[in-house]
């Protein structure tokens, strides 16, 4: 099949890569010029597993091939995804300029039956909308094909997905969107359109209100002195509830899941519906980073003068997106109280220091940045934090070497061994 990707973000590059490693002859189209010459020379411009290779394996074979605008005339049989981004406006609707954009050239250009698959996060009613506004009386059938990729584990989720979701307003149509994945092993589920669009808001409303849940209960447990990693452990074998997203801390943060919360509520407010739970998970949200520096504040005695090493400002380890991450708030919230603050990340720096106070010290490494330090506090669980040489940490730091573990990802017992003062987020002292 002849197919044209718009958008080569985490999800347009990884869909363009991988439907031509399936042997379809994909079309990429990204407007950066920047981002489309690194493309062009096998070069991508995120980080994503596995992704080189398949970009390079794709140019190679002359099955992928990236240009700045739409291929000028679209070739008959040719199937069109849409996948440029979302993001929230100030009001938290989704943005969706880029979307009418894409939707107003295509109407114009496109003279013969074609399939365009909407891959973008839209809110529900937005595709049944987009069809009245601009493809009603045209030969496109709009199809809704949410994805459900993770950063950093896009490739591996693409090919082994939890589900492959179709929404289309005619089942010819969505079982030629179903052959596009013929090489995938997944349950497929075939609804209409809005439905589809449903499914992707609800599973991510459904994981942010687990990880609110959870960061929840661990708070309860440090009133309690429960111990939350048992706790967790407790529930999630019961398999109605399950293991996973039950890992208390800073909470969550990222491209995704904040901005499709927000974008949730506001679309069910518009509509009449007040999504109360969904409003209290994101409040959740915003406290549990309050809440830890509150914490450092009151364990240090205030924060003024104080030296603290933040380890970690990526949103997740083995990514350097910065976006949303709990790790921005936190430096602010510490800078304002007058801390001394030196921050490190592995990959993640050079994303943060435009958004960072410019006293800020950004540091070479796990080691430099806690030189000194009165207090670590660990935003990203990156393994090589987790692995570190913490006898040597505790050895250059000051009093009262106080560890606050933001994940719940360090090895509580021994760094208590080691005579650091530990607390983690609802973990037993
Ligand atoms: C998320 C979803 O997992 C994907 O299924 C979805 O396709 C994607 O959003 C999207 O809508 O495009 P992603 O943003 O890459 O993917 O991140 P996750 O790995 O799911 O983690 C999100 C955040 O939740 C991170 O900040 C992580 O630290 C936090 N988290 C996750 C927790 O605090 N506790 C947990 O137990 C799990």
């Amino acid at each position: 099949m002849n197919i044209v990707v718009i958008g080569a973000g985490y999800v347009g590059l990884t869909a363009a890569c991988c439907l031509a490693n399936a042997g379809h002859r994909v079309t990429c189209i990204e407007n950066n010029e920047s981002k489309l010459k690194l493309l062009n020379q096998g070069i991508s411009p995120i980080q994503e597993k596995g992704i080189d290779q398949l970009l390079k394996q794709g140019l190679a074979s002359g099955k992928l091939s990236f240009v700045s605008s739409l291929p000028k005339p679209i070739e008959t049989d040719t199937v069109i995804m849409i996948t440029v981004g979302t993001p929230s406006l100030p009001s938290g609707a989704a943005d969706l300029s880029s979307i009418y954009q894409v939707a107003a050239e295509l109407k114009n250009a496109i003279q013969y039956p074609l399939i365009l698959i909407m891959k973008s996060t839209v809110p529900p009613g937005t595709g049944v909308k987009l069809v009245q506004r601009y493809f009603e009386n045209t030969p496109i059938s709009y199809v809704a094909n949410p994805e459900f990729l993770r950063e950093e584990r896009a490739i591996e989720d693409w090919y082994h997905p939890s589900r492959i979701v179709i929404g289309a307003a005619d089942n010819k149509i969505a079982e030629k969107v179903r052959q596009l994945y013929s090489d995938i092993d997944a349950p497929v589920i075939i609804t209409d359109i809005t439905s589809a669009e449903t499914i992707k808001y609800a599973a991510n409303a459904f994981l942010v209100t687990k990880i609110s849940f959870i960061n929840e209960i661990a708070n309860l447990c440090e009133t309690m002195s429960a111990n939350i990693d048992d706790v967790a452990k407790g529930i999630g074998l019961d398999t109605r509830i399950g293991p996973d997203f039950l890992r208390a801390g800073l909470g969550y943060g990222g491209s995704c899941f904040p901005k499709d919360a927000r974008a949730l509520d506001f679309a069910a407010l518009n509509k009449g519906y007040d999504l109360r739970l969904l409003k209290v998970t994101i409040e959740v949200n915003t406290k549990q980073r309050i809440l830890a520096v509150h914490k450092l504040k009151q364990l240090l005695g205030g924060l003024a003068g104080k030296e603290i090493a933040l380890l970690g400002l990526a949103f997740k380890p083995d990514t350097d997106d910065i976006r949303e991450s709990p790790s921005i708030d936190i430096a602010y919230l510490l800078y304002e109280e007058g801390a001394k603050l030196r921050v490190y990340d592995p990959t993640a720096m050079q994303n943060a220091r435009p958004l960072l106070p410019s006293e800020v010290t950004f540091a070479t490494d796990i080691y430099s940045a806690t030189v000194g330090a009165n207090a670590i506090i660990l935003v990203t669980e990156w393994q090589e934090f987790i692995h570190a040489d913490w006898q040597t940490i505790k050895k250059q730091m000051n009093q009262p070497y106080l560890i606050l573990d933001g994940r719940n990802a360090l090895a509580q017992d021994k760094l208590m061994a080691l005579g650091f003062k530990y607390v983690g987020v609802g973990r037993r002292l």
